[in-house]
C-alpha cells in the first residue's frame, strides 16, 4: 500500500551498490509489531512483505530486520534457540527468501539481526552442557564450579547478578537475562558455527547483519572483578566495566566477519557497540573490521543545544577517523519514543519533528526506527501486560521497553490495521487513541510527521549536500547550526532547543519541522533547511 502524496524532487544519483551502505537510510522494523499477515496478532514476514511498498513510498534505502530466529521468548527474540532458521511465529525460510526477492524488485536491501554475544538456554548446545558437563558443548559457554558466592561481582544489564546456578549447582554466565547464557568465544567451535550462520543468510540474499552487543563475546580471562557498577546516565559502557566489555580480542572475530562479507559484495554489517568513549566505538568500523558501529550518543542526548553538538560532532570526528560513516540513530526498540524522552505532548512532538531533521541531513547513515516517521509517543503499556525481562527482573523498578515495541497503527479501524478482520488480539496491547497517528490518515496530511519524513527523504536523495557530503557543527547559544556541504552546494540545518524565536540567517527554505517556521525566524522546538543561495 503506497498512500498518495505530492510530486517529490528526483533523487540524484545513488551511491554505487557495493558501498550503498555509506550514506542508507534504513528503517527498522520491530518484526512481531510490524504487520500480522495471518490473524494470530503477531507480525510476521509475510506481512511485512505486505507492506514493503510502503517503505518504498517512505524513501528508505534498507530495512533491518529484529531477530525472526526460532526463540525462547525470554528477551523479543535476541535468546536465539537455532540461528539457521525462523521462527514459525514469523514464517519459514522461504518466506524470508521471498521477502528478499520482493525488496531487491524494489531496490530496498535486507539486513538481518544476528546474536553471537548468548544463545537461549534452550539453544542445544546449551541443554547439552547441562546434561552432561564434560559434553564439547560445555566449554563453548561460561562455567563455574560449585561455590557460596558467584564468582565475580558482575551484574546483568538486566538486573541481579550476571551468574545463575545449573540445576547441578555450577554457576554458568548471563549479562543479560539468565535465559541467555552468554558464549565463550575462546572456543573455535562458536566462531566457526557463527560464520555459517553469516554464510547461510548471504547466501539467501540478505545484505548484511546488524550484531548485537559486537563490543561483548570476550570478557576478562582472569574473571576478575569490575572496578565499578554501571550507571544508565552514562553514554555507555567504560572503564568502570572493564572486565566484561571491549576486550581486544573481540576485534579479531569482525575482521573474519568481514573477510565473510567481502566474499559477498554489496554486503554490510553494522555493530551494536555501546562504549561511553566513541573513539572507541569507531574502532569496530576500521576498513577491516564492520562497516559501521552504531553512533547511540544522540539517542542519549538530552534536549540541550550543546549536548547535542558535541554529540554531533564527536561522531564525525571519532569515524572520520577510521574512514567509515556515522550510523546516527535517534530511537530503537530498546529506548522510549523520541517524543517522550523530549517531553512529550505538543512539545515533545514538535522536538522529535525537528531532531528528525538533524538526523536526515547529517552525513552518513540515519537509522529510523519503525514508528518514528508517525511520531509515536511511548505507549502505556499495564503492568500485566508487559513482556519486557527489565520490567519483570527489576519487579517493576524499571518500566522496560515494550512501550516503544507495539503494534504498528496503519489505519484508522479499531484494530489499526495491524491484522486482518477478526483476528487475535495483538501480542502487545494498542492503546485506544493510536489510530490518530494511523500512516493512512497522515499519508493524507501535509502537515503530518510522516509527510515531514517522507519529504525529507526525497530531499536528503535529492540534494547531495543532505547525507553524503561534509558537515560542520555550530553552537550559538540555544541554536544548533550543521552546515553541510557536497557537490558544491550548501543546506544548514539549523535547529532551536531553547525557549525563545531565535533569527537564522537567509537561504531557500527546502524543508521546515513547522509550519510556524517563518523566513528568517525559528519558533523554539524547531528546526530548518536552508540552502544557501
Ligand atoms: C541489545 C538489543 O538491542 C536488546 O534488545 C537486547 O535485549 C540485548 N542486546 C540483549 O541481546
Ligand atoms: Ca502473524
Amino acid at each position: 500500500m503506497a498512500p498518495r502524496l505530492a510530486a517529490l524532487p528526483a533523487p540524484a544519483a545513488p551511491a554505487t551498490d557495493t558501498d550503498w551502505w555509506r550514506t542508507a537510510v534504513v528503517y527498522q522494523v520491530y518484526l512481531r509489531s510490524f504487520a500480522d499477515s495471518n490473524g494470530d496478532g503477531i507480525g510476521d514476514l509475510a506481512g511485512l512483505r505486505s507492506r514493503l511498498p510502503y517503505l518504498v513510498w517512505l524513501g528508505v534505502d534498507a530495512l533491518w530486520i529484529n531477530p525472526h530466529y526460532p526463540s525462547g521468548g525470554a528477551d523479543g527474540g535476541y535468546d536465539v534457540v537455532d540461528y539457521r532458521a525462523v521462527d514459525p511465529d514469523y514464517g519459514d525460510v522461504a518466506d524470508l527468501e521471498a521477502l528478499v526477492a520482493d525488496a531487491r524488485a524494489l531496490g530496498l536491501k535486507v539486513v538481518l539481526d544476528v546474536v553471537p554475544n548468548h544463545t537461549s538456554d534452550q539453544h542445544p548446545w546449551f541443554r547439552a552442557a547441562l546434561a552432561d558437563r564434560g559434553a564439547p558443548e560445555a566449554s563453548r559457554y561460561h562455567f563455574a564450579p560449585a561455590s557460596e558466592e558467584p564468582p565475580n561481582n558482575w551484574q546483568s544489564l538486566f538486573g541481579g547478578p550476571a551468574w545463575s546456578r545449573t540445576p547441578d549447582g555450577r554457576w554458568y554466565l548471563h549479562l543479560f537475562a539468565p535465559e541467555q547464557p552468554d558464549l565463550d568465544w575462546r572456543d573455535p567451535a562458536v566462531a566457526e558455527d557463527f560464520e555459517a550462520t553469516l554464510r547461510f543468510w548471504l547466501d539467501r540474499g540478505v545484505s548484511g547483519f546488524r550484531v548485537d552487543v559486537a563490543y561483548g563475546l570476550f570478557k576478562d580471562a582472569g574473571l576478575r572483578d569490575n572496578p565499578g557498577a554501571y550507571s544508565p546516565t552514562l553514554f555507555g559502557h567504560g572503564p568502570e566495566q572493564a572486565m566484561t566489555w571491549n576486550q581486544p580480542e573481540v576485534h579479531d572475530v569482525w575482521r573474519r566477519w568481514r573477510a565473510v562479507c567481502d566474499e559477498y559484495p554489496g554486503t554490510m554489517l553494522v555493530g551494536e557497540v555501546c562504549l561511553a568513549d566513541l573513539d572507541q566505538v569507531a574502532l569496530y568500523s576500521r576498513p577491516d573490521e564492520m562497516h559501521q558501529s552504531f553512533s547511540f550518543r544522540l539517542l542519549k542526548s538530552g534536549w540541550d543545544a550543546g549536548v547535542f553538538g558535541e554529540a554531533v560532532s564527536t561522531a564525525l570526528d571519532a569515524f572520520a577517523a577510521v574512514g567509515a560513516p556515522v550510523s546516527w540513530v535517534l530511537g530503537n526498540h530498546d529506548k522510549d519514543r523520541q517524543v517522550t524522552r523530549f517531553g512529550g505532548g505538543a512539545v515533545g512532538t514538535a522536538r522529535a519533528r525537528a531532531a528528525a531533521l538533524l538526523l536526515m541531513a547529517l552525513p552518513g547513515s540515519p537509522y529510523l526506527y519503525a514508528g518514528d516517521e508517525l511520531a509515536l509517543p511511548q505507549a502505556v503499556v499495564p503492568d500485566e501486560a508487559k513482556r519486557d525481562p527489565i520490567f519483570h527482573r527489576s519487579g517493576g523498578a524499571r518500566a522496560g521497553r515494550d512501550g516503544c515495541r507495539v503494534p504498528m497503527p496503519w489505519n484508522e479501524s479499531e484494530g489499526v490495521g495491524f491484522s486482518p478482520d477478526g483476528a487475535a488480539d495483538p501480542w502487545l496491547p494498542v492503546p485506544a487513541d493510536w489510530s490518530r497517528y494511523a500512516v493512512s490518515r497522515q499519508s493524507r496530511d501535509g502537515g503530518s510527521a510522516l509527510t515531514l519524513h517522507r519529504r525529507a527523504l526525497a530531499l536528503r536523495a535529492a540534494h547531495p549536500a543532505l547525507g553524503s557530503g561534509t558537515a560542520t557543527v555550530r553552537v550559538d547559544g540555544d541554536v544548533l547550526t550543521v552546515t553541510c556541504t557536497g557537490d558544491g552546494e550548501t543546506v544548514r540545518c539549523v535547529l532551536n532547543m531553547g525557549t525563545g524565536t531565535a533569527l537564522v540567517p537567509g537561504g531557500t527554505v527546502l524543508l521546515a519541522s513547522s509550519t510556524a517556521v517563518r523566513p528568517g525566524v525559528l519558533p523554539p522546538d524547531t528546526a530548518v533547511w536552508l540552502l544557501d543561495d
